[in-house]
This record gives structure tokens, sequence and C-alpha cells, in this order.
């Protein structure tokens, strides 16, 4: 289940460890601004060709929506422009991930990566979903089914692998360049698992040789406890109830307070 962050060398295992090497410290290095890619081949016009999801009603609410809100950044097709990378094979939970996050549609060129209400109902959204995955090649990550998990493994892995950017209380953070770690007080247990596969915008990505499933199920049910902890009305997440509080505040002090020590020990030594 947790194998090193380092993970056996791939591209996501590679922005995986090219993340990590920064973080400890005061921020993160500067990943590779998300590129728009130029596609190849322009898919062909959408055909009446079944969806890989679930059907799309004849009227194709998400062909006519897509065309309203996504063609003129996306293109018509998902081959992308000037205003907006491709959406050809991103997959569904990318998909999913920034409608139901409210990050699309943007109304400018300039992304988001604040969580806002959905623009879209989850029905629309789903649609959309459908849609866009019928662009050519199709696959990408698929939206993945979260369930409660272990909530201690989900506080180690959450310590481990998010905590750093998303702050030890999930209420977010800077990073340098100006950017931030959002908060994870409103994201759905399904929104976590969609980020932790797609590594939306500087976030990167975690392949399930990184995170498992079961792995994905455990961070999601600590991240519902640090909601609960905080109180959150606006949280999106199961109710597990109150499993006690954890102390990550504690968890924080103690380390902080190592850090002190250290730094005495090394002042303490240098006077020496
Ligand atoms: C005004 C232009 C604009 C509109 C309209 C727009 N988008 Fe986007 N979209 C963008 C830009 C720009 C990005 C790239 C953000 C980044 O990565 O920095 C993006 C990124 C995305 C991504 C992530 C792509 C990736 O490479 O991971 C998805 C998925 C997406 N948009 C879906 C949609 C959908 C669906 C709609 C319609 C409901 C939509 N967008 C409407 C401009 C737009
Ligand atoms: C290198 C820093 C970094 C790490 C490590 C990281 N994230 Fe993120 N995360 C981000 C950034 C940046 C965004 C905003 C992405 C965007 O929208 O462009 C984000 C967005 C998110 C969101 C969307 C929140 C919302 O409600 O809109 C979730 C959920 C999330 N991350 C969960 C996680 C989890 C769980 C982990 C650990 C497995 C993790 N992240 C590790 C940087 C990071």
């Amino acid at each position: 289940m947790t194998s090193p962050p380092a993970g056996p060398a791939g591209r996501p295992g590679r922005r995986l460890l090219a993340a990590a090497a920064g973080l400890g410290l005061l921020g993160m290095p500067v990943l590779a601004e998300p590129v728009p890619s130029s596609p190849t081949a322009v898919p062909s016009p959408v055909s009446s060709t079944g969806p890989t999801g679930p059907a799309v009603p004849a009227s194709d609410p998400g062909a006519r929506l897509y065309q309203q809100s996504c063609a003129s950044c996306h293109g018509m097709t998902g081959e992308g422009s000037q205003r907006g990378p491709a959406l050809s094979g991103v997959g569904p939970a990318d998909v999913d991930f920034q409608l139901s996050t409210g990050r699309m549609p943007v109304q400018q060129e300039r992304y988001s990566d604040v969580h806002r209400d959905a623009v879209f109902s989850p029905t629309e959204i789903d649609a959309l979903v459908d849609y866009v995955a019928l662009f050519p090649p199709g696959g990408g990550p698929q939206i993945p089914v979260v369930t409660a998990g272990d909530v201690r493994s989900g506080r180690e892995l959450y310590l481990t692998y998010c905590s750093a950017c998303h702050s030890a209380a999930g209420v977010g953070a800077t990073l340098n360049n100006g950017r931030f770690a959002p908060s994870l007080l409103r994201a759905t247990p399904t929104q976590i698992g969609e980020a932790i596969r797609v590594g939306p915008g500087l976030m990167p990505q975690f392949p399930a040789n990184v995170l498992g499933d079961r792995d994905i199920d455990a961070i999601a049910t600590y991240v519902d406890v640090l909601q609960d902890d905080r109180g959150n009305l606006d949280r999106g997440g199961w109710s597990l109830g109150r499993l006690g509080p954890f102390p990550e505040g504690a968890v924080a002090w103690v380390i902080g307070l190592a850090a002190l020590l250290l730094l005495a020990r090394r002042l303490g030594s240098r006077a020496r």
C-alpha cells in the first residue's frame, strides 16, 4: 500500500518525486506549468458511436451543453484551441473534478483553482462527462468509487502525501509563485479520489502503484474527519459521526517543536 513516493520510475512517479523533493522546506519546485497540448490529429466530429459511459439521451444534453459552454475554448471536438487545452483523453475523473468543483467553465482564459459552487447540476455534469468521453482516443482516469476506509492509515497517508501542500488541518497553504494549495474542507470523497488520480494544476498525480484504491478510501475518510473537526457547514463528505478528535494541532506542534529543538542544538554546537 505505501510504496515510497518515488515508486517505480514513470512519468507520474517522476512528477511526484519532483514535487516531493522540494516540499519539506518552504514550498515546492516550479513544476511544469500545465501546457495546453496541441493535438496532432483533429478528431472527427462526434459521431453517433455510443458513449462509453451510461447512455446519453437521444436529445444529447451533453452535446448541447458542451457546444454552448466549452467548445469556444476546448474546440468542437475537444481538440483544444489557443484558449484552452485539448480534452481528448483527459478522462472522466478530470472532467467531473473540474465541473463539480466549479473550476470549469471559466469565464476568461484564466484558470481558477478555487472550489466554487458547480455551475451545472449533477445530471448536467454527468452528461458532459459522458460527452467528453466520446472524444477519441478516450481513456484517462475513471471517476473513482470512494468508500469509507481505515482512518488511521488515512491519517498516516495524509501526513505523508498531502499535508505538506494542503496543511495538516486541511485548510490549504501558500506555495511559491503566489500559487496555493486550496483548502480540502469542501472536497467530497469523490473529488479527493479524482484529485489524487488526475493531479489537477500544480498537484502531482498519484498513480495506483503509489496510492491504491484502499489508500484513497483511507485518505478521504481522514479528510472527512478533518472536515468534521472544523465543524465545516459547507462540507461535502460522509457523515461518519465524530470518530474522536484527532490531534492535528498536536502533530503540527510536535513537528514544530522538533524543528525548534534541532535548530537550538545546531545553534548551540555552533556557539561551542
Ligand atoms: C474561457 C475558456 C474555457 C471555457 C469556456 C472552458 N474551459 Fe476548460 N479549461 C480552460 C483552460 C485555459 C484550461 C487549462 C487550465 C490549466 O491547466 O491551467 C482548462 C482546463 C480544463 C480541463 C482540464 C484539462 C486537463 O488537461 O487536465 C477540463 C477537464 C476542462 N477544462 C473542461 C471544461 C468543460 C467540460 C467546459 C465546459 C463546461 C470548459 N472546460 C469550459 C479554458 C476553458
Ligand atoms: C505539491 C503540492 C500538492 C500535494 C503534495 C497535494 N496537492 Fe492537492 N492540490 C494542490 C494544488 C496546487 C491544487 C489546486 C489544483 C488546481 O485546481 O489547479 C490541489 C487541489 C486538490 C483538491 C481539490 C480541492 C477542492 O475542493 O477544490 C483536492 C481534493 C486535493 N488537492 C487533494 C489532495 C490529496 C488528498 C493529496 C495527498 C494524496 C494532495 N492533494 C496532495 C497541491 C498539492
